[in-house]
C-alpha cells in the first residue's frame, strides 16, 4: 500500500514539476491515461490516481471526454468580498442602458462576442425539422390546438419528469410549461413577491433578472460570490437572519456570468437554510444540462421538503431558442404559477412542446448534450487562452464549469461601458460588467461570449479587444 501511495504521489510530483517548469503550460493538455500508463509502467489506477492529486493540489482541471488540462492558475479570479460587507437592498434601474447595449449588439455584421446563444452549428437543427415535419404530418391538430387551462402537453412534461429522475422525481402537479424559462422566472417572482419587496441575488447575476426585479418594482439585495464555489452561504445567513430578504433567485449550476456551480454540501445547506426562514427560491437551472462535470449536478430543488423551491429552465441553451419553451415546477407554488401563466399569455405552444417530445423520442439528448459540453469546454479554453496572450497581466479570467460565457476582470479605473463602445465602433459586440449589477458594480468587468467556432476572426476581435483594454489602462 505505501508502495503504491509512493507511485502515484512520484508521478503526481514529477508532472507537478513539468507544469511548474511550464513544459506543461496553462491551458495545455497533459498526456492520456493510456500514454502516462504506458511511457511510466504503471497501473491505469495509479495513474488516475495521481491525475486526482493534481487536480486536488488546484493543478490541474478534468475537462470531460477531452482529458486533463493544466489550470490557468495565476491570472484566474480572486476570492469573494467578505460576507459581513452586505449592501442595503436597492431598486434597480438597467433598464435603459442594457436595452441600449442589447440592441447595440444587434447591428448587422458584428462579431458576436455579446449575447450568451448558442450558435446554429452547435444546435440539433435538421433533427428539429425532422421533429417539426413529423409532428405536423402525423398531429395535424396541434398544427391549431390551443386551450384555457391545461396548458401541459402530457408527453412534454413526461420527457422533463424524466430527466429529473436522476436526482429525485419532480410531481406532474407541480408542472407548468411555460414560454422559456425567462417566463418561468416573471411568473416565480410575481407568484412570491410584491413591489417594493427585496429578492436576493448573485452578485454578479444574469442582467435578464435584474430587468425583470426592476420590472416589478421589486428591490435586489446583492449577495457576495466566489469565483470558485458561488453564492456566499455566510452572507445569504445573515441577511435571512435580520429579515431583509422576502424571496431568493440563484443560478447555481453554472452561474451566468461566473460560471460556478455551488458544491452539493453548500446546495443543502441553502435548502436547509430556506426552510428554516421559510423564504422561497426561484432557482434558475438553463445551463444545468451543460455542466462539464462528470455527473450532471443536481438542482437544489433536490434538497427541498419544504416545497419552497422553484426549479426553472429551458431547452433554449441545448436544443433550440426558437421554440421558447420552457418549465417551472413549482412546489407549494404550483396553482398560483398556473393561474398567472394563464392570465398572462395563455397556453405555451402546443406544437412546440410536441415538437420537442418528438425530438427526445426520435433521437438522443444526451448525444447532443455531449456533442456541446465537448465543444464549449474547447472553446472557452481557446478563448481563455487568447484572453492571456492579449490582455494585459493583470487582467484576470473566471474558470467556468459549465455554460459558454467567460467573466473578465480588468484593471482597476477601466471602464467597460466606455470599452463598449470603443469595441462597438471596431465592430465587436461585448457584455460590460455594470449590466450584471443591481447598484453599478463591476464596472472594470465584462463577459465574453466563447459559443462560437474559434476562428481568426475571433481571435482577431479578441486581440483588438486586449489592445482598447490596454489603451484604458493607460489613461487610468
Ligand atoms: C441564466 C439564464 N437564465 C435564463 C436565460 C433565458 O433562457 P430562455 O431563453 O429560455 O428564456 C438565459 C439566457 O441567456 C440565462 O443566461
Amino acid at each position: 500500500m505505501s508502495a503504491q501511495l509512493n507511485l502515484y504521489e512520484n508521478l503526481a510530483d514529477e508532472l507537478g514539476t513539468l507544469i511548474a517548469g511550464r513544459v506543461f503550460a496553462p491551458g495545455d493538455r497533459l498526456p492520456s491515461i493510456r500514454h502516462l500508463s504506458q511511457q511510466k509502467r504503471l497501473s491505469i489506477s495509479t495513474v488516475m490516481q495521481a491525475l486526482r492529486l493534481l487536480e486536488d493540489r488546484g493543478l490541474i482541471d478534468a475537462r470531460p471526454q477531452a482529458g486533463f488540462y493544466v489550470r490557468h492558475r495565476a491570472r484566474t479570479m480572486a476570492e469573494a468580498a467578505p460576507a459581513e460587507r452586505l449592501d442595503a437592498p436597492g431598486y434597480v434601474g438597467i433598464s435603459n442602458l442594457l436595452m441600449k447595449v442589447l440592441k447595440a449588439n444587434e447591428s448587422p455584421g458584428i462579431v458576436q462576442l455579446g449575447s450568451a446563444w448558442p450558435p446554429d452549428e452547435l444546435l440539433p437543427v435538421r433533427r428539429i425539422q425532422k421533429a417539426i415535419a413529423t409532428v405536423a404530418r402525423r398531429q395535424p391538430a396541434m398544427l391549431s390546438r390551443e386551450t384555457c387551462v391545461d396548458g401541459n402537453e402530457t408527453n412534454f412534461t413526461r420527457q422533463v419528469i424524466r430527466r429529473s429522475l436522476d436526482w429525485g422525481r419532480i410531481d406532474p402537479a407541480e408542472i407548468v410549461i411555460t414560454n422559456s424559462c425567462t417566463e418561468a422566472i416573471s411568473l416565480c417572482l410575481r407568484a412570491v413577491a410584491k413591489p417594493g419587496d427585496t429578492i436576493a441575488i448573485e452578485s454578479a447575476t444574469y442582467f435578464v433578472i435584474l430587468q425583470l426585479i426592476e420590472s416589478l418594482g421589486m428591490k435586489a439585495l446583492e449577495i457576495p460570490t466566489d469565483p470558485r464555489t458561488g453564492l456566499s452561504l455566510d452572507a445569504l445567513e445573515l441577511a435571512l437572519r435580520e429579515g431583509l430578504v422576502d424571496a431568493c433567485l440563484f443560478i447555481p449550476n453554472a452561474n451566468n456570468p461566473l460560471g460556478t456551480i455551488m458544491p452539493e454540501q453548500n446546495k443543502k445547506r441553502l435548502a436547509a437554510l430556506l426552510s428554516e426562514h421559510d423564504v422561497p427560491l426561484i432557482e434558475d437551472d438553463v445551463f444545468g444540462d451543460l455542466c462539464f462535470t462528470a455527473d450532471r449536478p443536481w438542482p437544489i430543488k433536490a434538497y427541498d421538503t419544504s416545497g419552497n423551491v422553484m426549479l426553472c429552465s429551458s431547452f433554449s441553451k441545448a436544443i433550440t431558442p426558437a421554440a421558447r419553451v420552457g418549465y417551472v415546477a413549482g412546489g407549494k407554488f404550483a396553482e398560483r404559477l398556473a393561474f398567472l401563466k394563464m392570465v398572462s399569455s395563455g397556453t405555451t405552444s402546443h406544437f412546440f412542446q410536441a415538437v420537442l417530445s418528438e425530438f427526445f423520442v426520435g433521437s438522443s439528448y444526451d448525444i447532443q448534450l455531449r456533442k456541446m459540453r465537448r465543444a464549449l469546454v474547447q472553446r472557452i479554453a481557446q478563448m481563455s487562452d487568447a484572453i492571456l496572450r492579449y490582455f494585459p497581466e493583470d487582467c484576470s479570467v473566471s474558470e467556468p464549469q459549465g455554460g459558454l460565457v467567460l467573466w473578465i476582470r480588468m484593471p482597476e479605473g477601466v471602464d467597460a461601458l466606455a470599452l463598449h463602445e470603443g469595441a462597438m465602433r471596431k465592430g465587436i459586440a461585448i457584455m460590460p460588467g455594470p449590466l450584471f449589477s443591481a447598484s453599478g458594480k463591476f464596472g472594470n468587468y465584462m463577459r465574453l461570449n466563447c459559443g462560437n467556432a474559434w476562428s481568426p476572426g475571433i481571435e482577431g476581435a479578441v486581440k483588438s479587444l486586449g489592445e482598447l483594454v490596454y489603451r484604458a489602462g493607460e489613461r487610468t
